[in-house]
């Protein structure tokens, strides 16, 4: 019996049936906690690839064991992100499934595909629980080898809302690497974080809450856990580069993505690390 991870989650015993697939780049729905009809929060390209031939364009891809390009020479075999965006990951269990919300937990392992661009032994578990006016989303990393496991993750929501008046905060004061000026280091000065320019920027231990508006309708909430980084991104009209984005695409969403992408987290043999978002609409 294990708890959920959701903070305030309820209880529930875990069954041990296990098969199928997880689309997990799908987009989730939310339902607002007013009367208001239930309304898509999370924006998916047209032009996405679905059959795991590439990462979903949209959804909330998950960016381990590295966040960007590789860093570091022992990862030069992955692709930008890490290939866990991009791996079909197993079905695990329902955790609940109830009015109240729905819970069910998917589970990636070191396979021979996996052990060719990174060699290490590890097992992923991430759970999704979705309630009325709430998304959370958890990953949980187990080093089922001896050596330490070394990686970086992140959550790469796609929020749905038009990008021309999306407003992050609060990020005032934080300390950021600039993408679009070749990794510049800055910090941040504005009390409100737009996407109107091309915006690529990783802040850096951010305090790990935030609010996400669409003035003057939509207000969401990201409270992290073990994500102490935040990255803002909007590709703007470079996002016509991109194959797999609609025409247009770049205007109907902005990617707010906490991770533990600062430094990488070192992980002995044997050890669980956790980290989580919960997105709730206000
Ligand atoms: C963001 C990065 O998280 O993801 C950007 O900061 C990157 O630099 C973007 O362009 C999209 O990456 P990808 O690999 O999905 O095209």
């Amino acid at each position: 019996t294990e708890r959920l991870d959701t903070p305030g989650g309820v209880p529930a015993t875990a069954s041990h049936d296990a098969a199928g697939i997880a689309p997990l780049g799908a987009a989730a729905q939310f339902k607002s906690s007013d009367a208001a009809p239930p309304s898509e929060r999370l924006f998916v390209s047209s032009l996405a690839s679905l059959d795991g031939t590439k990462p979903v364009r949209g959804g909330i891809p998950i960016c381990w064991p590295i966040f960007g390009p590789p860093s570091r020479d022992e990862y030069k075999g992955l692709k930008q992100h890490g290939f866990a965006r991009s791996s079909v990951w197993s079905y695990g269990e329902t955790v609940l499934d109830a009015a109240e919300g729905v819970s069910a937990r998917f589970v990636l392992q070191n396979s021979a595909e996996t052990e060719k661009v990174f060699p290490q032994p590890f097992k992923l578990v991430y759970t999704v629980t979705l309630a009325e006016h709430q998304l959370t989303t958890s990953l949980r990393v187990y080093n089922t080898g001896a050596q330490p496991l070394t990686f970086q993750a992140l959550l790469h929501n796609y929020f749905r809302g038009d990008a021309a008046v999306a407003q992050v905060q609060p990020l005032k004061g934080i300390g950021y690497v600039d993408k679009v000026r070749d990794g510049a280091r800055d910090t941040e000065q504005r009390d409100t974080v737009d996407v109107r320019q091309y915006t690529d920027r990783v802040y850096e231990t951010a305090g790990g809450a935030y609010t996400l508006s669409f003035p003057p309708s939509t207000h969401l909430s990201i409270k992290t856990h073990n994500l102490p980084d935040v990255t803002v991104w909007n590709p703007q009209e470079t996002g016509s580069g991109m194959a797999d984005m609609e025409p247009g695409g770049w205007e109907r969403y902005v990617c707010v993505e906490p991770g533990y992408v600062a430094r990488f987290v070192s992980l002995p043999g044997g050890g669980e690390w956790w980290g989580q978002q919960v997105l709730t609409v206000l």
